[in-house]
């Protein structure tokens, strides 16, 4: 059976927020150290910013970069990290059992951020774990105050003349887990969050800030803990956070592959909670969803590891370096499709992480810098879906999954660019065996040629790229993908993500 759907420019969904595309630096194994920052590699810079990764970080299109943490954050004191470098502390982090150098800081991350180039933001998580609304502001008023009081001139005194600008701020990480350092009741967080977010909101009125949501939609306090929370912040803040890892579970790839379906009725419970505190306060203000925290992550093989391998407060050790194969890259296709078909809420979002920690792009020490599978997926997303999301609902031929019950092969969206009118198709089929044929009915739309129809998939769906093979797995373009007369022909191999461009 073929799969189908029509697409109109007047159906769409919402605008792209370019923050969409953004990802996560954590205090966390080797995603700092030995991965962005490295004094002394071949290809630092004189910053110690390896420019290797720099350029593929670049590549890859990241925005809003997350930082410092995770769960890291909750037990960290900023103020460790400026200041002379060989002033800086070493201290015990709590949550990774590792041990903190503090030789990259809060300086060292704003100049990273600025390398990268003017699409990246930073995007900083306030510790809310051992600490509270005094530190908060007072980090606040050292990054961002012009100067003239003791922290903003304490800036300056290290070497930070122009202020950092910060717009984007999370209130903590996680603080819902039993695991967070500090963690907290729905109750407690809100009232520490509501007053955290008065007090950075007298300092600068339009500061934006992030809630935590759940650390997974299977908390056995998911929602409630939402609701409880927005009730004390509504007014205070602009986004609520959401986390969501996926791996394969015993050898059930159909259920792995349907992976989206979760991540897409979570994004629509966490939108009906918010609308729901809307409501009873009678607001007409809407709370967004900050996606802070996406990835596949074989969790399950992390936490084995730490069992067999209790950590002795290491520095920089290897950690969560999991590496993607051509199937994982696909449900990663059908995760960033999730979010662009919630593009009207989603409006910020963080693959976690960015560098060797659960990374699209991973290193070693002294030596190379290369792409891991679901790097292909996101820098093509980052690329291209530009502009207006279009209103997608497939007819699509279905499977049965164990975990998610019956799935549509087919999981896709389509992004307008409105300068250009230019549209890109994302589509995976989910299907592990059979050629999935696809069909797009286009409407109103003045496209004549097919600009590109690239395809990630494998013969071997265990496929990986590795040190001793980096480039093993890359997209490759799709043969027989035509248009005419207003319909889209393509032919979607097996377990693949696709992207189609129409011009
Ligand atoms: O991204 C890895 C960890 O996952 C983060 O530190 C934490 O917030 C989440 O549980």
């Amino acid at each position: 059976r073929t799969a189908r759907f029509t697409l109109d420019p007047a159906f769409t969904v919402g605008d792209v927020d370019p923050r969409l595309f953004g990802s996560f630096v954590e205090h966390l194994g080797r995603c700092v150290y030995d991965g962005i920052y490295e004094p002394g590699h071949p290809a630092a810079d004189e910053a110690g910013l390896r420019t290797d990764v720099l350029e593929l970080i670049r590549e890859l299109g990241v925005t809003a970069i997350r930082y410092p943490g995770g769960n890291f954050v909750s037990g960290y004191r900023w103020e460790d990290g400026v200041g002379p470098a060989a002033e800086r502390p070493r201290r015990l982090d709590l949550a990774w059992r590792s041990t903190e150098s503090n030789r990259f800081g809060l300086s060292e991350y704003i100049a990273f951020c600025k390398k990268i180039g003017p699409q990246a933001e930073p995007m900083m998580a306030v510790n809310l774990g051992t600490r509270g609304v005094q530190e908060a502001i007072e980090l606040q008023e050292y990054a961002n105050h012009p100067a003239g009081t003791e922290l903003s001139e304490r800036r300056i005194a290290h070497g930070d003349k122009d202020p950092f600008g910060i717009k984007l701020w999370c209130l903590g990480n996680e603080m819902d887990g039993p695991w967070q350092t500090g963690h907290k009741t729905a109750e407690e967080y809100g009232r520490v969050a509501a007053e955290t977010a008065r007090a950075m909101r007298q300092i600068d009125p339009s500061v934006e800030l992030v809630a935590c949501g759940s650390s997974s939609r299977s908390m056995p306090t998911f929602a409630e803990w939402e609701a409880t929370v927005l009730a004390a912040t509504y007014d205070l803040v602009d986004y609520v956070s959401l986390h969501a890892y996926y791996e394969e579970h015993g050898g059930d790839r159909d259920s792995f592959l349907a992976s989206a379906v979760d991540m897409e009725s979570f994004i629509e419970d966490v939108v009906a909670t918010c609308d729901h505190v809307g409501a009873r306060l009678k607001s007409t203000k809407k709370i967004n969803l900050s996606f802070d925290e996406w990835n596949v992550w074989y969790m399950a093989r992390s936490r084995q590891e730490a069992q067999a391998n209790p950590l002795d407060w290491p520095e920089a050790p290897r950690l969560l370096e999991d590496n993607y194969s051509v199937t994982d890259a696909v449900v990663f296709g059908t995760l960033l499709i999730a979010l662009l078909r919630h593009a009207d809420r989603v409006t910020v979002a963080c693959l976690a992480q960015l560098v060797n920690v659960i990374a699209p792009i991973m290193t070693e020490p002294g030596g190379p810098a290369w792409r891991q599978t679901t790097f292909f997926p996101f820098a093509q997303a980052a690329r291209y879906a530009k502009g207006q999301v279009l209103d997608v609902r497939v007819d699509s031929p279905r499977y049965g999954t164990a975990r998610h019950g019956e799935t549509d092969l087919l999981h896709a969206t389509a992004v307008r660019d409105p300068g250009t009118g230019a549209v890109t198709v994302f589509a995976v089929n989910r299907g592990q065996h059979e050629v999935l044929p696809l069909e797009v009915a286009l409407h109103g739309f003045e496209l004549t040629e097919i600009a590109g129809h690239q395809v990630l998939a494998d013969a071997d769906p265990d496929a990986r790229n590795t040190l001793a093979e980096p480039a093993r797995v890359a997209p490759h373009p799709a043969e027989g993908t035509t248009l005419h007369a207003g319909v889209l022909r393509a032919a979607l191999e097996p377990m693949s993500w696709n992207v189609i461009r129409l011009g």
